[in-house]
């Protein structure tokens, strides 16, 4: 799978539907979650880093976390001594990263894992006290999105209501679907959510602050 990306990578930021999935997933988040100068944030599936950086615009760092090293070194392409992206290539369902975060965004990538609860627990434990998730993909669709083929597509979309008791499940709560964007091609339409949530506050956590 992250062989097609490398392949594509040099491209990706040309495509015009991408740049809008990105550029309405960012309003659709800024819009619901209050992104502040003190957070560290995560982009799963960063790619290119085409949401990556309009999040680093407000917050205090990004890490860019990918599978295709050559997405990965576009986005690294991008960065500069004013704003700037951390690239980390890691599979952080099996490797963990050593960090937790405020939150993370992700944009169009859940579809490409297959264990969407495996996903949500990695997410979980990636994130401290309080921490959020904001991640946009595809309504159920029905598996013509994809032009080039569905090589690498675990899941047609989602089913909203099934999702949500994924997250549940997986400790976050105030789960909340966001509308962001509705693509147009090839005269149908697939509408694009933003889910959020936060991690549940659990009876020991509560303890710590006392
Ligand atoms: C459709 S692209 C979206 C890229 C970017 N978020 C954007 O909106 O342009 C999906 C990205 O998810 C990455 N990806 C797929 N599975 C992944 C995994 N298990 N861990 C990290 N990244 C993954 C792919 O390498 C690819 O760069």
């Amino acid at each position: 799978m992250s062989e097609r990306f490398n392949q594509v990578a040099g491209e990706w930021d040309k495509g015009g539907i991408r740049q809008n999935i990105a550029h309405f997933v960012f309003q659709t988040i800024a819009s619901r979650i209050a992104l502040l100068n003190n957070m560290n944030i995560m982009d799963f599936g960063a790619g290119t880093g085409l949401l990556s950086f309009k999040i680093a615009s407000m917050v205090k760092r990004v890490v860019g976390v990918d599978l295709s090293q050559k997405m990965l070194e576009q986005l690294e392409s991008k960065n500069n001594s004013t704003l700037s992206v951390q690239p980390i290539c890691q599979d952080i369902l099996n490797t963990p990263l050593q960090e937790q975060f405020h939150g993370i965004v992700s944009s169009m990538a859940m579809h490409h894992v297959e264990d969407t609860f495996e996903l949500f627990k990695a997410f979980y434990n990636h994130l401290k006290r309080d921490g959020f998730i904001a991640i946009a993909d595809l309504e159920a669709e029905d598996g013509t999105f994809h032009t080039h083929g569905n090589d690498g597509v675990y899941h047609f979309g989602f089913e909203k209501e099934s999702l949500r008791g994924t997250i549940e499940k997986a400790g976050f709560e105030h789960v909340r679907f966001h509308h962001a964007y509705t693509v147009q091609k090839s005269e149908r339409e697939y509408p694009i959510f933003v889910v959020t949530a936060t991690k549940k506050v659990v009876k020991s956590d509560l303890l710590e602050r006392f």
